[in-house]
């Protein structure tokens, strides 16, 4: 029978347990992803392994995971795509519970910064919204909030609570172009935010399981009404005329 070899990363922090790697030897079978490997480690070789799955979908997002170095879902990735050897381990931008389980409560933290949707005060319900704010829109409500733009965006490695991240963007450009919302949330971005830090190397855009544009559709144009804000110089004349500090 065909077998692929596992090497997954272990750890505990809270129980003093450093990082190590343990390595498993598990039957392929057709069809197989990364997540069905997992659990026949946790089911047949070690209980104690910790991974963090619910939906075995790609709906719920929270199996994220680096395979190979790359940041996937395991439930979406087959074992037959990544080789004989996988390594296996946890998203390196968040602290590990144990295991394969990390925290990222902090994304739900940034999250309750976010002004929610907030209609013109002339805007009756139901809201009349041409075809093409709704394709827009639609694309960022894809998301499933795996966190793998945030993980693998070296930015939030790099500094971590000084920008929101590439999934906060997302989330602030769905509600910034939506047409019946009166709220600019650009400041907030270009201030606490930390959209500046972004260097647009799409890296983030790349990994995501949902394949949303998320440097061309959402960060390129909250840091093009930045520039407005900031730099245009007509812009600012009229931010001056009106008293507005935004
Ligand atoms: S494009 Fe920006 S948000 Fe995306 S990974 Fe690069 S630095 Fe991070
Ligand atoms: S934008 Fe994509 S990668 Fe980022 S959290 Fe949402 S689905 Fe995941
Ligand atoms: S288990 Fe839900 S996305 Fe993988």
């Amino acid at each position: 029978m065909q077998t692929v070899k596992l090497k997954i990363q272990r750890s505990e922090p809270s129980s003093g347990k450093k990082v190590s790697y343990d390595e498993f030897e598990v039957p392929v079978e057709e069809g197989m992803v990364v997540l069905d490997a997992v659990h026949y480690v946790e089911n047949n070789l070690d209980p104690s392994l910790a991974v963090r799955w619910n939906c075995k979908a790609a709906r719920c997002g929270s199996c994220a995971a680096e395979l190979n170095g790359m940041p996937k879902l395991m439930c979406k990735t087959r074992v037959d795509t990544l080789g004989d050897h996988i390594t296996i381990e946890p998203m390196k931008a968040f602290p590990v519970v144990k295991d394969l389980v990390t925290d990222v409560s902090h994304n739900y933290e940034v999250a309750k910064k976010i002004p929610p949707f907030t209609p013109k005060p002339e805007m009756k319900s139901p809201f009349l919204i041409n075809q093409i704010d709704i394709t827009r829109s639609k694309e960022f409500r894809t998301c499933i909030e795996c966190f793998l733009c945030q993980d693998v965006c070296h930015v939030i490695r790099e500094h971590h609570s000084d920008y929101f991240g590439p999934k906060h963007v997302v989330k602030i450009a769905s509600l910034d172009l939506h047409p019946a919302d009166c709220i600019d949330r650009s400041e907030l971005l270009y201030h606490e935010g930390g959209l500046g830090f972004c260097d647009i190397t799409k890296c983030c855009q790349a990994v995501c399981p949902e394949d949303i544009r998320i440097t061309d559709n959402a960060i390129i144009p909250e840091k093009e009404r930045i520039v407005d804000h900031v730099y245009d110089p007509i812009g600012r004349l009229i931010r001056v005329v009106k008293g507005r500090k935004w």
